[in-house]
């Protein structure tokens, strides 16, 4: 164990968030895990423990949901707000087994191979409408125009939402401010009343496909999914599960968009290589996703005293796998903040996790991002960054990483 969290600085210091990668590099060379906020978590950071940890669910249990709802519990008129909604329910990201097991299995079904394959179309007519609108010669803002509209209108067509992407946009970032812990009073009342909203609607449509009635779609996987000997979900947890997918899938696949095509112009010699050889795209995609990963970290709770390497974990202690850190392990990844579109084994990656919480929506997304990037590669002949106009900042968040802004001209 080190105690680089006190000897270099907290790391959930705003500037150290900003900028984590320096932190990772100085805190790995001491040890595997490193305790900070306090000594209050344990940091693990090798990609050898983060693994092992992910793939210990009896020992370092997912059941952190409690603690990121939030302040919304205790007050009065959100309580008051969710009254007349239906209950959350920890499914996926916050259960641990058995629970975890059964709702795995039934989103498992809906996000099939030959499901994701289904969608390539609708993937690709979304992605070329939307390039049709930034190739225009102007400056755009690519998180704005593209990054950001290109995953929320894949889950909308999903679910019954194909002409209003902007509510499941203003839905999901209620989810997200929510589960963020940093909204003020009045944004968690705004969004209990949004999430409500929400709801709502999901019942009408949860209803119009129950039965295997309504259009073949995502959310009738999910309704009519059934594995043997198990009751279909009920309406909270298909409510419980999309809000999920929305929270899940959104932010992270728009902070590789913009952060790809940042990593793609700051590297014109990786750029000309995948130009040269679109079939390097997928390798490409992967290598993005160890650099940028978008969820830079996930909690843990130690269910009790245990050994992870040779640092002993107490009962009760939190962890955090920091997927960001082990991603750029030198033991594992030479030259690690090297990007390279055909580092062989880009694809060990933790940027979806391991083990039994790995990412549901990994096809999907890899899904998106392959045909977003070939499209954009094929149709957008050069891409530039106007002088002055971009200072490359994040959105503060402790888990998640994402741009908050690309201006770019797209030169067609
Ligand atoms: C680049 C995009 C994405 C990244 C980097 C990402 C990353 C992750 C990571 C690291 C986990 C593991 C959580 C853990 O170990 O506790 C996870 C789980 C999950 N992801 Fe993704 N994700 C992405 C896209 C998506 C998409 C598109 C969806 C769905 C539409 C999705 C839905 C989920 C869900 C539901 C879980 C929970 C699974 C479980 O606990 O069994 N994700 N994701």
């Amino acid at each position: 164990m080190n105690d680089v969290g006190t000897a270099l600085g907290e790391f959930f210091e705003p500037a150290t968030i900003e900028n984590p990668f320096d932190w990772y590099a100085r805190a790995l060379a001491e040890g595997p895990v490193a305790r900070v906020a306090g000594g209050t978590v344990a940091m693990v950071l090798s990609h050898a423990l983060v693994s092992e940890a992910a793939g210990r669910p009896q020992d370092f249990s997912s059941d952190f949901g409690a603690m990121m709802r939030g302040n919304a519990v205790a007050d009065p008129e959100i309580a008051a707000i969710e009254a007349q909604g239906w209950p959350t329910v920890d499914t996926m990201l916050t259960a641990d087994p058995p629970m975890h097991t059964r709702f795995r299995k039934l989103v498992n079904l809906a996000f099939s191979m030959p499901r994701v394959n289904a969608l390539e179309a609708d993937i690709r007519g979304i992605v070329d409408r939307l390039i049709d609108r930034i190739t225009t010669g102007e400056t755009v803002e690519f998180v704005h125009d593209f990054a950001v509209p290109l995953p929320v209108e894949v889950i909308a067509g999903q679910i019954g939402m194909a002409n209003d992407a902007e509510k499941v946009k203003h839905w999901s970032d209620a989810f997200a401010d929510r589960l963020g812990g940093m909204a003020s009073r009045e944004r968690e009342i705004e969004a209990a009343q949004a999430i409500l909203e929400y709801q709502r609607f999901a019942k009408t449509q949860i209803d119009a496909r129950r039965d295997g009635a309504g259009p073949d779609d995502l959310l009738s996987a999910i309704v009519n999914a059934r594995v043997e000997g198990e009751r279909p979900l009920d309406d909270a947890e298909v409510m419980s599960v999309l809000q999920q997918l929305m929270v899940a899938g959104n932010e992270t696949t728009t902070s590789t968009l913009a952060g790809g095509l940042l990593l793609l112009m700051r590297h014109p010699e990786q750029m000309a290589k995948v130009r040269a050889n679109p079939a390097l795209i997928p390798n490409m995609v992967e290598e993005m996703l160890r650099l940028l990963s978008p969820v830079g970290g996930l909690w843990r709770v130690a269910l009790h005293d245990a050994m992870l390497g040779n640092v002993q974990v107490r009962q009760g202690e939190m962890l955090m796998l920091r997927f960001a850190a082990a991603n750029r392990d030198p033991a594992v990844y030479p030259d690690p903040d090297r990007f390279d579109v055909e580092r062989k084994n880009a694809r060990t990656h933790l940027a979806f996790g391991r083990g039994i919480h790995m990412c549901v929506g990994n096809m999907l997304a890899r899904k998106e991002l392959v045909v977003a990037f070939e499209r954009l590669l094929a149709r957008v002949e050069r891409f530039e960054l106007p002088e002055g106009a971009n200072d490359f900042r994040h959105v503060p968040n402790k888990l998640l990483r994402g741009l908050a802004a690309l201006r770019v001209r797209a030169i067609a």
